[in-house]
C-alpha cells in the first residue's frame, strides 16, 4: 500500500484523513446501508458483475435507488485502484441512505445517498499456511431474517464473531433451527463421501460470490455438488468442512467446538479446490478471466 490513502467520498477523491462523514448519516444512526468487498488481483476485479448485482439486489431489498451505473462505479473503482499502489487487493464500498436533517426512520427521496470506497490491504492467504486449517465453534444463529441483504447493520456478527474470540478459536459457525446457515463473515461448506455439499441461498445467508465461484470451480472438475440444506449434527460427522469468503478464499476447519473434523487436518478434496482457486486468481491477474 503508499502511504496515502486514498478514498472515494461522494464524487471526490481524498487521503481518508480528510473524508468524514455527518453524524446525522444514516448509515452511522441506523446502519442503514449496504457494502460489498470485492477482491482485486492484478488490475483485475474478481466477479465484478456479481459483486455489481449482488450490490443491486441489496439496494433493491432496502428500497434504496443505485446511484451508479455499473459503468460509473467500475470507473470509480477503477480511478481509486489507480490512486492506490498495490497489487492483490480489495475494494470495499458502502452506499448508506444520506443524511437527514432529523432523526427518523421514514425514508424521504429528497437526499442523496453516501457513497463511500477505498482499497483495503488483504495479503492473501498463503495457502501453505491456510493449510494448516482452522478451529471454529457452533452459535445459535440469532441474526434477522434478512441475511441475503449484505447490510452493514451487522452488530449480531458482530456479537457472534466475540463469541468465537472468547472460546479462543478462528470463527463461529451459525446454527439456525438446527441447520446450517454460514459462518460470521463467510458461507460453509460440507465434504461427506466425495459429496461438496452447501446450504441453498434464500433469506438464511449471504450470497457468497466465492461460494458461487467455489461451486462452478467444483462442477468444473466434475465434483458432485449439493445445494440444499444442512442439518448442525451433519457438521459433527463431516468428511471435511471449509468456511469461504473474498477475504479467508477457502479456509479448511481443522477443529469444530473442541473436535477434530475428519481426520484433523486439510482435507483431500480442499487440496484439489484450493489449488484450482489459485489458479484462477493467476489468470485473473493476467487479466484472462474474471
Ligand atoms: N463478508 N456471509 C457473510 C455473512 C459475509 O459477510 C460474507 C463476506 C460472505 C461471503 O461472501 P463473499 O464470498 O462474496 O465474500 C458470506 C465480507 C468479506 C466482509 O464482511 O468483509
Amino acid at each position: 500500500m503508499s502511504s496515502v490513502n486514498i478514498i472515494y467520498l461522494n464524487g471526490l477523491y481524498k487521503p481518508v484523513e480528510e473524508a468524514t462523514v455527518s453524524v446525522m448519516d444514516r448509515g452511522f444512526l441506523f446502519g442503514d446501508g449496504v457494502y460489498e468487498v470485492i477482491p482485486v488481483f492484478g488490475k483485475s476485479m474478481l466477479r465484478i458483475d456479481e459483486h455489481l448485482q449482488r450490490l443491486q439486489n441489496s439496494l433493491n431489498r432496502i428500497s434504496l435507488p443505485n446511484p451508479h451505473s455499473n459503468k460509473e462505479w467500475v470507473k470509480i473503482f477503477s480511478d481509486l485502484l489507480e490512486k492506490n499502489t498495490g497489487e492483490d487487493r480489495a475494494v470495499y464500498l458502502q452506499v448508506s441512505r444520506g443524511v437527514y436533517p432529523v432523526r427518523d426512520l421514514a425514508i424521504k427521496a429528497d437526499y442523496p445517498p453516501t457513497v463511500f470506497a477505498m482499497v483495503l490491504p488483504v495479503t492473501p492467504p498463503d495457502v501453505e499456511r491456510i493449510s494448516a486449517g482452522i478451529s471454529v465453534i457452533t452459535v445459535e444463529d440469532f441474526r434477522w431474517s434478512a441475511c441475503d441483504i449484505k447490510s452493514t447493520s451487522l452488530v449480531a456478527n458482530v456479537m457472534l464473531k466475540q463469541q468465537a474470540v472468547a472460546a479462543d478459536v478462528d470463527d463461529a459457525i451459525l446454527i439456525k433451527n438446527s441447520m446450517l446457515s454460514e459462518g460470521t463473515a463467510s458461507n460453509v461448506f460440507v465434504v461427506k463421501d466425495g459429496v461438496l455439499i452447501t446450504p441453498p441461498v434464500g433469506h438464511d445467508l449471504l450470497p457468497g460470490i466465492t461460494r458461487s465461484l467455489v461451486i462452478e470451480i467444483a462442477k468444473n472438475s466434475t465434483i458432485l455438488v449439493e445445494e440444499r440444506e444442512v442439518k448442525e449434527v451433519e457438521l459433527y460427522h463431516a468428511d471435511e468442512i471449509w468456511m469461504t469468503s473474498s477475504t479467508r478464499e477457502v479456509a479448511p476447519v481443522i477443529r469444530l467446538n473442541g473436535k477434530a473434523v475428519g481426520s484433523g487436518v486439510a482435507g483431500e478434496m480442499w487440496k484439489i479446490i484450493v489449488d484450482l482457486y489459485q489458479q484462477h486468481k493467476q489468470r485473473l491477474r493476467n487479466g484472462n478471466v474474471n
